[in-house]
């Protein structure tokens, strides 16, 4: 009996080694299919919650250039400039119906569309007097959409300051 215990303690240890081995075997799998999921999961988040701030970050480099090309009294980029404009809103307004529990997508509707209309027609006219006037009230109707979705704190300017771009307007 006693010249066996050493193959009876080694059949033993193979056995569970090979026990442990196949745990970690499933641990690794199920490790795996959790990485995945988790990976889907925020890859599904970040598609349903575009980041709004970064949209208003274009909106506001877009509504400056826009109003550069105005002082510039350079049409044709005024025209382009109110085409990126409406692109975005566009697609806040289709993406992005609440941000933080606020509405978003219907107040852009309300407060913008009218205001971009109007300053798409005067941009028609070429009467540069008008366009001027509803660019501002194209930037009112942002500072109106901040005060109704508590962030009132937020004001644009409708001042056009100088060049801050290496881009001739
Ligand atoms: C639907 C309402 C709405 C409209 C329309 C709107 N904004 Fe905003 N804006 C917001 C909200 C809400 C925030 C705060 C976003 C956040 O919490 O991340 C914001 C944030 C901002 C910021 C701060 C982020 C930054 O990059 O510094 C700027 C600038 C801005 N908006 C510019 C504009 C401009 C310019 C327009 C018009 C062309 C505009 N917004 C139109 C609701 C609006």
């Amino acid at each position: 009996m006693e010249r066996l215990l050493p193959y009876i303690l080694i059949l033993a240890l193979t056995g569970f080694s090979f026990f442990l081995w196949q745990e970690n075997l499933e641990l690794r799998q199920d490790l795996d299919r959790l990485v995945d999921k988790t990976a889907a999961t925020s890859a599904a988040e970040h598609e349903e919650t575009p980041e709004l701030a970064s949209y208003m970050g274009s909106l506001q480099r877009h509504t400056l250039k826009c109003g550069l090309a105005i002082q510039s009294g350079n049409k044709e980029l005024v025209e382009f400039y109110l085409h990126e404009i409406e692109e975005t809103l566009e697609e806040i307004e289709e993406r992005i119906p609440e941000h933080d529990g606020i509405v978003i997508a219907k107040r852009s509707q309300n407060f913008m569309t009218p205001k971009l209309k109007q300053f798409d027609r005067s941009v028609d006219s070429g009467d540069w007097k008008r366009i001027k006037s509803d660019y501002k009230g194209l930037v009112a109707g942002c500072n109106d959409c901040h005060q109704a979705t508590e962030h009132g704190f937020i004001r644009i300017s409708p001042e056009i300051p100088a060049n801050p771009y290496n881009q001739e307007f």
